[in-house]
């Protein structure tokens, strides 16, 4: 194995780790005049809020529903904020499914030390004028695959459980899904434990489940939301738009940043979820390596860690190949401007 790419390694030192090759996306891309029929299946939360603000405004994507599984916060929480953000972004015509209120096994985790008890911050919204689609997020989003012309794409921003519920369920729908560009897991260090990210961490069995299914995955782990930041001034200029749904992203990203300065001294805070939905919209915003991705069930210090395996001889030594595109480089430039640009065409 050469150590091209790892200049700065003495002669006869190992580096502590192989970059995977980058491969060409496998993730398909909307367009204007194609658009992408896409479901979020979130748990907003605050990123999850932006993210789904961005759906709603990028023409290359038909956002055809929002499902919600409880983890930033209780379920019930989520669905309501995901009735009344889709209200306040002018689109209340797209169905919430309310999904999974925990984990397929094992103990809730929740978030609210970051979002906030209500999972939105200290962000208040006028109540939707509809309800919550009666059957349930598993329902809905079988629905919609089974009646598609085309197949899905799904974008899983919160833990992994209703995804897994709808493969175990509808086995015979993981066909009609074209991709599951999810935000989740890590190469690197986690961000709940030292291992584990937080919607992998929410339920490892539903995320192993997930990972073992071939269907195609992009991993916005957090090497790569990490790069997906949004500062004070970029606040500001969310603020500026002088809309309600501008007013919204502000006083999201404000909260974050709040968390940011007290916890970890940091200027700016990662919008995790809006990369997963961003690359389905825009072909080159983010980059990708090919990794074997295994998530850690057991219940030592790994528990729900996403174990990467990139480096091609162990691959082909153990016959594994590539389960996932993995995130690995966004252009941070465009990023503040892609959702400052989303908040300023919505109402
Ligand atoms: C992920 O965990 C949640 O708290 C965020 O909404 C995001 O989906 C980041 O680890
Ligand atoms: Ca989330």
């Amino acid at each position: 194995m050469g150590r091209a790419g790892f200049g700065d390694w003495e002669h006869g030192t190992l580096p502590a780790f192989h970059a995977a090759p980058p491969v060409p996306r496998t993730a398909p891309v909307g367009t204007r005049e194609h658009p992408l029929p896409l479901i979020i299946d979130s748990d907003p939360g605050l990123d999850d809020a932006l993210a789904i603000g961005l759906a709603v405004a990028r023409p290359e994507l038909d956002l055809l529903a929002v499902t919600t599984v409880g983890g930033n916060a209780d379920v019930q929480h989520c669905t309501d904020n995901a009735l009344r953000l889709l209200h306040a972004y002018g689109r209340s015509d797209i169905p919430v499914g309310e999904g999974a209120p925990g984990p397929l096994t094992g103990e809730v985790v929740r978030a609210t030390a970051i979002h906030g008890e209500s999972g939105i911050g200290r962000t208040r919204l006028p109540p939707s004028p509809v309800a919550a689609y009666p059957d349930g997020a598993v329902a809905l989003m079988a629905q919609i695959l089974r009646e598609s012309p085309v197949p899905v794409a799904i974008a899983p921003v919160g833990p992994l459980t209703n995804i897994a519920l709808l493969l175990r369920v509808h086995p015979e729908l993981a066909s009609r899904i074209a991709h599951l560009s999810i935000m989740g897991g890590s190469i690197g260090e986690g961000n709940t434990t030292v291992s584990a990210e937080f919607n992998i961490y929410a339920d490892p069995e539903a995320a192993d489940i997930v990972f073992r299914s071939s269907v195609p995955i992009t991993m916005m782990g957090l090497d790569v939301t990490h790069q997906a930041l949004l500062d004070g001034n970029a606040a500001r200029r969310l603020r500026k738009l002088g809309t309600g749904s501008g007013s919204i992203a502000a006083e999201l990203v404000e909260f974050a940043l709040d968390r940011e300065r007290a916890w970890y001294d940091a200027p700016a805070a990662a919008i995790h979820d809006a990369v997963a939905v961003a690359h389905l919209a825009i072909p080159d915003l983010v980059s990708v390596a090919g990794y074997h991705v295994e998530v850690d069930i057991t219940h030592g210090p790994a528990r729900g860690r996403t174990v990467c395996e990139g480096h091609p001889r162990r691959l082909s030594r153990s016959g594994r190949r590539p389960n996932a595109d993995v995130g690995i480089h966004l252009d941070r430039g465009r990023f503040e401007e892609v959702m400052v640009d989303a908040f300023a065409r919505l109402p």
